[in-house]
Formats: structure tokens, C-alpha cells, sequence
């Protein structure tokens, strides 16, 4: 089942992001990050209530917003997991009225599959550095940057 996080999801979200951090697949969060923006994140809980999926949708500019923190457990993959996240995500952006959403990925064939096509870095606002400069790998980052046009 996929649902909207609430505050009793927020370590559980945090551990599952920072899990995949250290492999340095996404950029890690802190608690009060995730607090901050807890309302951009959507869970996927199993039957027996554990959270084995996170995704958020994080609104960024006019019309524009991005999909962060897509991360799926180990056990949890290859189910679709990551895919119905996304989905649910692009469903908000929709009823918000975005009319894009970007993001940034090392795993860009995953993402061409939903939809995405890649954009140069340089087209997107400036104002999504803002996340990227407190980035251990900032400037020198070689994460691919997509958008789905809605
Ligand atoms: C990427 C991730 C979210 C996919 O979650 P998932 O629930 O397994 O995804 P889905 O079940 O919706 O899709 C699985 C399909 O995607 C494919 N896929 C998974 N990772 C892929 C990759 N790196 N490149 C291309 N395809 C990939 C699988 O092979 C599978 O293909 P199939 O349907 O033909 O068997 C998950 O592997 C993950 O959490 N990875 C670590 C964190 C990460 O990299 N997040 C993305 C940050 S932008």
C-alpha cells in the first residue's frame, strides 16, 4: 500500500535513504531534513506494516517540481515498488499542477523506462543548487539530470 508519510515514518525514511548514502547512490538526510520536509514524502508499507519504500516529491518552481529519495529495500525490489512510488508521485505533481518534474540520478536507464529523457544540467532553475552545494560531491557531480514533461 502506498500512503503519504507521517511523522512515525520519519526514522524509518531516514535510515532507508542513508542505507543507500553510504553506497553514495543517494544524497544522505538528516532527521531534521526529513522532518522539514515530511510532507513531500510518500511510503510503501507491506502487510506486515513495515515501510519498504520511501519516495518525495518536492515542489521546486513555477510548475516544476522534483522526485527525490526514491529508495526501495533490498528484499522489496523488482516488485514494482519503485515504479508505483514514482507513479503516485507524478499523480500528486499532476493534481498540484505541475507540468514538470526533474531529477537527478546515477541510474538514468531506470528512469527512461517511466518516461524521462535527459536534460542538460544548466537548463534547470538555479535555485535547485541549493541542495547540490551541501553535496560531498559538489561541483564535480556526475549524477545524470531528467524530466518528464506532465
Ligand atoms: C532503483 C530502485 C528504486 C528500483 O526499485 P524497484 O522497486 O526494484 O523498481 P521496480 O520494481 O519498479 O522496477 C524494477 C525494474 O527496474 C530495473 N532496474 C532496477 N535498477 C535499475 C538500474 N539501475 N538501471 C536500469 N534498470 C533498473 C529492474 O531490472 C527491473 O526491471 P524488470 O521489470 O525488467 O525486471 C531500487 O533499486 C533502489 O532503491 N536503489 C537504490 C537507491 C537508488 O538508486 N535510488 C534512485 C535514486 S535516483
Amino acid at each position: 500500500m502506498i500512503r503519504r508519510a507521517t511523522i512515525a515514518d520519519a526514522e524509518s525514511i531516514q535510515r532507508l535513504i542513508n542505507q543507500f548514502a553510504e553506497e553514495e547512490r543517494l544524497l544522505p538526510r538528516s532527521l531534521s531534513e526529513i522532518y522539514d520536509n515530511l510532507r513531500d514524502f510518500s511510503v510503501f508499507q507491506g502487510a506486515g506494516g513495515q515501510i519498504s519504500g520511501v519516495c518525495a516529491l518536492h515542489i521546486c518552481w513555477e510548475g516544476l517540481a522534483e522526485i527525490r529519495s526514491l529508495a526501495v529495500t533490498t528484499d522489496g525490489r523488482k516488485k514494482g515498488v519503485g515504479g508505483q512510488l514514482i507513479a503516485a508521485c507524478l499523480e500528486e505533481a499532476k493534481e498540484l499542477g505541475i507540468k514538470q518534474v526533474f531529477l537527478l540520478t546515477y541510474i538514468p536507464r531506470y528512469f527512461e523506462r517511466i518516461g524521462f529523457r535527459v536534460v542538460d544540467k544548466a537548463t534547470l532553475p538555479h535555485k535547485i543548487w541549493t541542495d547540490c552545494v551541501r553535496c560531498v560531491k559538489f561541483p564535480d557531480c556526475n549524477e545524470t539530470a531528467m524530466l518528464l514533461d506532465l
